[in-house]
This record gives structure tokens, sequence and C-alpha cells, in this order.
């Protein structure tokens, strides 16, 4: 495996930690994971699991005070880093350059090195803060890509629209899958 196709997967303190459980299932050996403290408290509330088991399958796992870490460098060469769910905490401190724990500083780390970042945000309504902070992100080539399944496939089961997300940060990430459904027009 080269190194650029390993992806690091940062999991903050938002709601939906699913999409990011099924993002480490698929890149299996490729993602390094990497939770804050917070989505630790989401992990278990939302899944049950402990941050070892939420990660099972990584090539490695971090908590985000771990900064000695590889992501945290740029010689480190990750070719890209998702984060998912991206809290509005989050986001506030990498639109700001704040790069105070492994998940902040490898989004930072991307950003500097030009590597692909990508954002899942989840929040209902989105503050106006919130959205200050995705139009900065995004003008900097930030590719913000909210939690919000399409219902065009018709979901039956809470996977088809967790697998809809992450269909989208695959193919952002450049990664072959077949999971998902992909419009092709009306019938
Ligand atoms: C169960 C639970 C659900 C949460 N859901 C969200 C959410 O969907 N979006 C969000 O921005 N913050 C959410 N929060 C709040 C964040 O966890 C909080 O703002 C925290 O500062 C995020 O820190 P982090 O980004 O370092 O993980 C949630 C917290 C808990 C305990």
């Amino acid at each position: 495996m080269s190194s650029e196709s390993r992806v690091v997967v940062a999991v903050s303190g938002a709601s939906g930690v699913e999409y990011a459980r099924r993002l480490i299932e698929i890149l299996g050996d490729r993602a390094d994971v990497i939770t804050t403290k917070d989505a630790a408290t989401v992990i278990e509330i939302e899944t049950g699991l402990t941050t070892e088991e939420f990660a099972a399958g990584a090539r490695s796992a971090y908590s985000d005070d771990n900064l000695a870490a590889a992501p945290a460098s740029g010689s480190a060469r990750f070719g890209a880093v998702v984060v998912v769910p991206c809290s509005g905490t989050t986001l506030a401190k990498i639109a700001a350059g704040i790069a105070d724990n492994l998940v902040t500083r490898a989004a930072a780390v991307a950003m500097k090195e030009n590597r692909k970042l990508i954002l899942v945000p989840r929040e209902t309504p989105v503050g106006a803060i919130a959205l200050e902070n995705m139009l900065k992100l995004a003008r900097l080539g930030v590719i913000i890509l909210p939690a919000s399944p399409g219902f065009y496939g018709q979901p039956k089961r809470i996977a088809d629209l967790v697998d809809f997300v992450v269909a989208r940060i695959l193919d952002h990430l450049g990664i072959e899958h077949s999971i998902g459904v992909r419009w092709s027009g009306p019938e």
C-alpha cells in the first residue's frame, strides 16, 4: 500500500459516529483513526462500543491528546484527512488555525501540505458562525460534505442512509466502491 493511500479518519464529538464506523470498515488498514474525548462519549452513547472496538480493523487508533502520533507531522505521508462527524467546535478550531489536539493538528497539516481535507459537519439548524467557518474553509479548498443523505434511492434501512454519505466521502477520496446509490436519471 502506498503511503498516499492512507487516510486519517478523525472522529469528533458530533452525532453520527456511524458514518465514521462504516468508513473505517471499508478502508480497513488504510485508515488511521483519531477520536476526541467527546467523540468517545458519543461513540459510547450511539454504538455502545469502546473507542478500541470502534476502530477495529484500522491500521492504528489514537486519542486526540497524542500529539506525538504520526498524523501530527507533515512528514508522515497521509493522503487525506476526513473529519467525520465534524463538530462545530472542531470546525471552528480548524477555521481559526488552532491545532491543539491530534484531530485539529492533522487537519492543519493536511491544509498546509495541500492534501485533501474533508469535513462532515452534523448540526441542525446551522448557525451563522458555523456557516461562516464552512464558507471560509470551502474557499480554501476544504471539502464541506454535510451528513445529509439523499432520499432519491428510496432508502429502506439506516445503513442505506449511512452508505449514501460514506459513498460521497469515498468519491471525494478517489476510492473505488460499490456502496450507496448513484443517480442515473429518471426511469
Ligand atoms: C451525545 C452528544 C451529541 C452531540 N452532537 C453534536 C452534534 O451533532 N454537532 C455538534 O457540533 N456538537 C455535538 N455535540 C457537542 C460536542 O460534543 C461539543 O461541542 C464538543 O466540544 C466537541 O468537541 P470535539 O470537537 O473536540 O470533539 C454533542 C455532544 C454529545 C454528548
